[in-house]
């Protein structure tokens, strides 16, 4: 029995009494650039993973119209590409200095070539729920109060088919929105799926 209670002592003060002294020894990581805390990663995935979990919408909102991806690709590059980087681009000096790094979507390569028989998909629930509500202490800003629902379902949609864009998403995302708005009257008349999302 004595060695169970000191075996409690030991975990219920000593360990927090060391982690305490750890935080304040001054060598913690705290710079962007400096090594993750012990297990901080680990700690942070499975707390984001269930939050998440549990609050994934119901539904996908459907495959997004040529005319989504396009808008997609606008508030994409408006908001996003400043951290998640352009195609043909290198990673931004602001991307470089965050900690963590945020992914790159486009890996600074240009965009792989369209397949116009390939139906786009619809947006994943989780990227919806990332770009809805942000991910603390990342850098990453949630942005549901500045989008309609609709804007962030289409930022996600253009996210869910960056590697299969039409040409006009493709022209909007880098930047060349006469192109862009050309190639969208070209290709009306191709069947794209309807979106429920209205
Ligand atoms: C200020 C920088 C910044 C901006 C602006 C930003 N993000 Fe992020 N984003 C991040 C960081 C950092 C992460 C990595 C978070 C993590 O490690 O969990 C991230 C993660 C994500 C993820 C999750 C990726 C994955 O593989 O899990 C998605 C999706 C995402 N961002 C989409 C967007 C969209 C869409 C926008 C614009 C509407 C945007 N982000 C704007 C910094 C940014």
């Amino acid at each position: 029995m004595g060695k169970y209670l000191i075996a409690l002592i030991i975990g219920i003060i000593l360990v927090p009494t060391a982690f305490y002294l750890y935080l304040r020894s001054g060598d913690v990581p705290v710079a962007t650039s400096a090594s993750p805390l012990p297990f901080e990663r680990f700690f942070a995935k499975l707390a984001m993973h269930a939050t998440m979990a549990h609050q994934l919408p119901k539904t996908d909102a459907g495959p997004p119209t040529e005319t989504d991806l396009v808008s997609g690709a606008q508030i994409y590059r408006q908001n996003c590409a400043v951290c998640h980087g352009l195609p043909n681009k290198p990673p931004t000096i602001i991307a470089k200095g965050m900690y963590p790094h945020p992914p790159q979507f486009f890996h600074s390569r240009p965009i792989p070539s369209y397949d116009s028989n390939r139906p786009y998909r619809p947006a994943s629930r989780k990227v919806y729920w990332k770009v809805k509500n942000g991910v603390r202490l990342t850098g990453m800003p949630g942005f549901k109060g500045s989008f309609t629902e609709q804007q962030l379902w289409q930022v996600s949609q253009f996210l869910s088919n960056a590697r299969n864009l039409p040409a006009a998403a493709a022209a909007a995302v880098e930047g060349k929105p006469q192109e862009a708005q050309q190639r969208a009257t070209v290709s009306r008349s191709r069947q794209t799926m309807p979106s429920n999302h209205k």
